[in-house]
């Protein structure tokens, strides 16, 4: 019996043991998110959410900052309060970080910048994940040169939201390719906040001012797309490769390749949000203390509708819909 007692005994401090070593083992990651205000953040959000799980030793503590830059950096000083292992940032805008970034550096906390990025100096955070926006925005205007063939372009752009370095990016990469037509012209740029009702309230004024005057609508999310659609259908003017506009989209969500497959956008450039992985593997070679690399850029593609085919885009099929996980 005694022999019984110390064998249970010591079986119960093993097992204590462990389930301590497994507390001390959960790695806790401050998300600072941008907010919710299209499909791509929900794919985005819901990649990180379920990546960063318990069963993977993740706790994962979520802000969602609803576009607010004083609100992301109020999450990531509370993160530095909390002391957290590492902080990843979407960043609402670029500029604005070194302050908060030198906090979490003097705390000893790496910091992830991820999806968008930040005007600071790439000192103050330890590694960046993102897409190449200025190519995502040359990618939409070589598509645009080639399937025009030297034709005029009188070009609409409702942009993301201010600041963001997806809408500067974008501006810049597809700016630069219109720069090289003289035949282009961008008859007005506006900020849509990459929302849906903004991309639909910046194109009924686009529709009032420019009647009759433009060839080309280039929205920066597909959100915007859907609020751009809308306004053009309750004004009748027609979209899309049978229609009057030319209609190009970012993101090729799977809703925004359903339009384009439907020929309503007529391109759309990924944005590929199924970054949650690749942070992930980021901190597991930190960890580690193995060497990794400072910036990761996630490849995209363009999607273009049937019946067109391009150097810069795919032409998009059902198979390549269903395939996709956002
Ligand atoms: O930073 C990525 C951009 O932000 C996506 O294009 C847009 O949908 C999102 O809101």
């Amino acid at each position: 019996m005694k022999k019984f007692l110390v064998l249970l005994t010591a079986l119960v401090m093993v097992l204590g043991l462990c389930s301590f070593a497994s507390a001390e083992d959960v790695i806790t990651i401050g998300f600072a998110q941008v907010g919710h205000e299209s499909d791509w953040r929900a794919a985005n959000t819901n990649d990180y959410q379920s990546t960063f799980v318990a069963e993977n030793g993740f706790e994962l503590l979520f802000v969602d900052a609803d576009n607010d830059h004083a609100a992301q950096l109020d999450a990531v000083r509370s993160f530095i309060e909390q002391d957290v292992a590492y902080i990843v940032i979407c960043p609402v805008q670029e500029a604005g970080w070194e302050t908060v970034l030198g906090e979490a550096n003097d705390a000893g906390i790496p910091v992830i910048i991820a999806d968008r990025g930040v005007s600071a100096d790439p000192a103050l955070y330890t590694a960046q994940v993102c897409t190449n926006m200025v190519l995502e925005g040359e990618t939409a205007g070589n598509w645009l040169a080639e399937y025009l063939d030297g034709a005029d372009a009188n070009i609409l752009v409702i942009e993301g939201s201010v600041g963001a370095s997806a809408t500067l990016g974008r501006t810049e990469g597809f700016n630069n390719i219109a720069a090289t037509h003289d035949n282009w012209k961008i008859l007005d740029s506006q900020s849509g906040n990459f929302d849906q009702a903004g991309g639909q309230e910046v194109m009924e004024s686009f529709i009032k001012t420019y009647p009759g005057q433009y060839n080309v609508v280039v929205c920066q999310n597909d959100n915007e797309a859907y609020g751009a659609m809308d306004a053009m259908d309750a004004a009748g003017v027609t979209y899309g490769v049978d229609g009057d506009v030319t209609l190009i989209s970012y993101d090729a969500t799977n809703a925004g390749l359903t339009y384009t497959l439907e020929g309503k956008i007529t391109c759309n450039v990924e944005c590929n949000p199924m970054q949650a992985t690749t942070v992930k593997e980021l901190i597991a070679k930190l960890e580690a203390g193995e060497a990794y690399d400072a910036m990761t850029i996630v490849p995209d593609s363009g999607f273009c509708a049937p019946g067109i085919t391009s150097e810069y885009a795919v032409t998009i099929t059902e198979e390549i819909i269903t395939s996709r996980p956002f």
